[in-house]
């Protein structure tokens, strides 16, 4: 008697905060040139990968990730199949925590490991310098997530230079209901005056001295966020009275995020912005 096998692979998929973004400026192709330092943190979706019959069968359990027959993960599929060959059924079942269009790169993440999943459930054997180069085509955060915990990332994102973290941190995201389109943030981007370099708040990290890191907090965007987003504005305002050693938008928004002194402090400020219900708060390890 032949007995099946169910085989599950069950793989998270990380969030993600920019310490530091500086836009270098617009390439011809109308994406922007970018140089920013990425970290991952603690608050991840997780994929179950399992067989089907045929075809594709992507389950998500947020409505807010949109219809799964265009979603990231079944885009990340397609594009494996396209290189591969591949045509055996797999079901993907997405467990979303990570709040989507929020700056914290969720679906990128979810993409990312898509790729990972497959490239292990078909034994195809690919680097990751080559999952890297097909998550590029697909969004401009996926490369990044083959490389964390921590890398700087420039280009349209595609060129990932891993970093080191000394420490990680202790974080509380805020991430409000209001969400903001990257696209019309960048549309809406004044250009910047002068370059923020980006080494001081690296080193600080490597090193693992989180005031230095907080110090040293910038993000480009912030800005065009802050026109297009009152709860992102309100975040900024509140925040310069919080018990945080910094605190700053992530990537195109609207989550903000404050480092605080250790996971205690992080608790204690995360409870309090609970209360005023300003959004979804999370306490997170970021690096
Ligand atoms: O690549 P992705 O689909 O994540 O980007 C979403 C939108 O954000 C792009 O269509 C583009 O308008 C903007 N973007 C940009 N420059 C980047 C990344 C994104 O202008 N480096």
């Amino acid at each position: 008697m032949t007995q099946s096998v169910r085989r599950l692979l069950v793989l998270d998929a990380p969030a993600k905060i920019n310490l530091h973004l500086e836009v270098l400026g617009k390439r011809a192709d109308g994406y922007h040139e970018l140089e920013s330092l990425l970290v991952t943190v603690s608050l991840a979706d997780t994929l179950e990968f399992s067989s089907a019959d045929a075809g594709e069968e992507v389950l998500c359990d947020d409505p807010l990730a949109g219809p799964t027959s265009d979603n990231l993960v079944t885009r990340a599929i397609q594009l494996v199949r396209q290189e591969s060959g591949r045509q055996d059924g797999i079901k993907i079942k997405l467990t979303k925590r990570i709040p989507v269009g929020g700056g914290l790169g969720g679906g990128s993440s979810d993409a990312a490991t898509t790729l990972l999943g497959l490239n292990q459930w078909w034994n195809l054997g690919w680097s990751t310098d080559r999952l890297a180069e097909l998550g590029a085509r697909l969004g401009s955060d996926v490369p990044f997530f083959f490389y964390g915990p921590a890398a700087i990332v420039r280009g349209r994102g595609e060129i990932v230079e891993p970093t080191q973290v000394g420490k990680p941190l202790d974080i509380v995201l805020i991430a409000p209901t209001d969400r903001l389109s990257t696209k019309e943030v960048f549309a809406n981007l004044k250009p910047g005056t002068e370059r923020v370099p980006i080494e001081p708040i690296a080193w600080a990290l490597a090193e693992g001295n989180k005031q230095e890191v907080a110090r040293h907090l910038h993000n480009r965007l912030i800005e065009a966020s802050r026109l297009l987003s009152p709860a992102v504005a309100d975040l900024e305002r509140r925040a310069a009275s919080w018990p945080c050693l910094g605190h700053l938008m992530t990537g195109s928004g609207s989550t903000y995020f404050a480092v605080c002194e250790d996971q205690v402090s992080a608790k204690s400020l995360g409870r309090s912005i609970e209360e005023l219900q300003l959004g979804t708060v999370y306490i997170v390890s970021a690096g």
